[in-house]
């Protein structure tokens, strides 16, 4: 009962195809009067041959809905269909006979099989960037195809990619012709044997020679296409994000993302000489350190906790027993808006010195600032990889300007810079980023903004400020610190550790923070600061 039921509507729904320009829908109409195609042309796909059933389209005469096509709109669209199917037609069979081809060639790719000559020396596994030492001498290299070129069928061109270096690599007859050879695509990873040769003068390859591969072996395969199919730097930048995984592996990405590994490294080097300790603070914690707007809470096994905006009130507690102290840290801020310079989590390099002065503490962040230029300017890598991102980088150099809150707001008056409603800065206010920039762009050097206001800044201090840097002397005194609580209406309970600090021992200390993205942003040349980062976090966005 229910087969003849539906024979009987397909031989119904066959006698006749409805399709109106007003409201019907070629992808999701199915031609009955109810659910109408939008072209007599996709009701002629629908039925598939001839003779069509009858084509209703929109009537013309008020009160109907669906009129007979007219024979010769008919006829014109049945030719254009014959066209159609004639084209179609023609695409399958040219399909059918490449793949037949494909299958052919990959039949006989499959008879090629290629062995290790043993005669030949035994190969040196090498990383390229070793390469230069064992130029004339036989060497394995593993690593991933960065870029393919084949020319003709006796000739292939491998740039091979191994994290340490770029290689470029010749195969030559049987090695191109196996199977391995002929699926190949950019992004499968190899192992190349071979001669390595310094290239002939007025060639150029990177390091200087090139590899005249004389055995190979596929690792893994990659998809068609190879990466490049996926993402390029042309794409939508939330597909960009999307595949970042795939992105990095890209010369420009991994440019960024190399010196920002020496750079961290500069930081510790730079800290260690100094003679401060490294510590590890928590970041899953239960105080607040930045203001309550930009925490992220979670729960933590029944409690209300946070993740951390800040390890400074941590690295204060180690100041008693190891002296000056830093961290390289995550930090996480939910900030709402979708920024060049604001990340939801980001690296966080902050120090935290005992006995020292306010002029001391901008000393200090002067000399990190520059020591750590410096460092990376002076790294092998770090010196090429900043020659080519920021050719026109310029190291700061000291004294950097001190300028006290108060000049800076008679600053952005004398040079009109507003707030966005047109309005002045005045004073008591706080100095956003924005008039920040422009005014640190106008003196072209770098600002220590200093001597802020009480009640602008956080509970903790007294602060110097800056894009880059915040930093700050603490707040020493046990009573000025509950007053402190009191006036930012913070329960002084859950800091009882930090309060601590005030009652067991108290010293004039004071540190700061620096956002690391930023400083890479900044010598780096980048625009916006999730190039600066791996997985960048913000509004929106928590994968990959
Ligand atoms: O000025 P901030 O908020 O200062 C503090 O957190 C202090 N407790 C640090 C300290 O004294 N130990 O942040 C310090 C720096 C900023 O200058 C900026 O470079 C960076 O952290 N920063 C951010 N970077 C990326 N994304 C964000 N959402 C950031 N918020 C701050």
């Amino acid at each position: 009962m229910a087969n003849e039921t539906t024979e009987q509507m397909a031989q119904m729904s066959l006698g006749e195809l409805y399709t109106s320009e007003k409201h019907g829908s070629d992808e999701t109409g199915d031609g009955t009067a109810d659910r109408p195609l939008k072209t007599a042309m996709q009701a002629m796909r629908k039925a598939g041959k001839e003779p069509f059933p009858t084509i209703y389209v929109d009537a013309k005469e008020e009160g109907q809905k669906y009129e007979v096509i007219a024979k010769s709109q008919l006829k014109k669209l049945t030719k254009l269909w014959k066209d159609e199917c004639k084209k179609i037609e023609a695409r399958l069979k040219k399909e059918k006979e490449d793949a037949e081809k494909r299958a052919k060639a990959i039949e006989e790719a499959k008879k090629v099989v290629i062995t290790e000559d043993k005669s030949l020396p035994a190969p040196t596994c090498i990383k390229i960037r070793d390469g230069k030492e064992h130029r004339g001498k036989r060497v394995k290299i593993r690593g991933w195809v960065h870029r393919l070129r084949r020319q003709g069928k006796n000739m292939m061109f491998i740039v091979l990619r191994d994290g340490s270096g770029y290689l470029q690599s010749v195969l030559t007859d049987q090695l191109c012709q196996t199977y391995e050879a002929i699926i190949l695509n950019t992004e499968s990873t190899v192992t190349l044997y071979g001669m390595l040769q310094e290239v002939p003068e007025g060639k150029e390859a990177p390091g200087g020679h090139e590899l005249q591969v004389d055995y190979w072996e596929l690792v893994g395969e990659s998809p068609a296409g190879g990466a490049e199919a996926e993402i390029n730097q042309l794409s939508n930048p939330d597909v960009q994000l999307d595949k970042r995984h795939l992105m990095i592996r890209g010369e420009n990405c991994s440019k960024v993302l190399r010196l920002r590994s020496i750079l961290m490294k500069a930081f510790v080097d730079h800290y260690t000489d100094r003679g401060y300790e490294w510590i590890s603070p928590p970041t899953l914690v239960q105080t607040q350190c930045e203001g309550g707007s930009t925490l992220f809470d979670f729960n933590f096994f029944g409690e209300k906790a946070y993740l951390t905006q800040s390890s400074q009130l941590y690295l204060e507690t180690c100041i008693p027993s190891f002296g000056d102290v830093f961290c390289i840290e995550q930090s996480y801020r939910a900030e709402q808006s979708r920024t060049r310079r604001h990340l939801a989590s980001y690296t966080h390099v902050e120090a935290e010195c005992p006995f020292i002065s306010f002029d001391d503490l901008l000393d200090r962040i002067e000399d990190l600032v520059c020591d750590v230029v410096d460092r990376v300017l002076k790294h092998p890598v770090g010196g090429e990889l900043m020659k080519d991102l920021h050719p026109e980088f310029v190291a700061p150099t000291r004294p950097f300007l001190r300028m006290p809150y108060k000049d800076a707001i008679q600053y952005l008056k004398d040079n009109g810079i507003t707030k966005e409603d047109g309005t002045l800065y005045e004073f008591g206010e706080d100095i956003p980023e924005m008039p920040e920039r422009k005014m640190t762009d106008k003196i072209g050097r770098p600002i220590l903004l200093n001597r802020f206001p009480a009640g602008i800044k956080a509970f903790y201090m007294s602060r110097c400020v800056g894009e880059i840097v915040g930093g700050s002397m603490r707040m020493h005194d046990y009573q000025e610190l509950m007053d402190a609580y009191k006036a930012n209406e913070l329960d002084a309970k859950p800091y009882y550790w930090y309060t601590d600090q005030r009652r067991y021992g108290t010293s004039p200390h004071g540190g700061y923070g620096l956002g690391l993205e930023r400083f890479l942003c900044w010598i780096a040349n980048r625009y916006h600061i999730r190039e600066a980062t791996l997985y960048p976090r913000f509004v929106g966005r928590c994968t990959p």
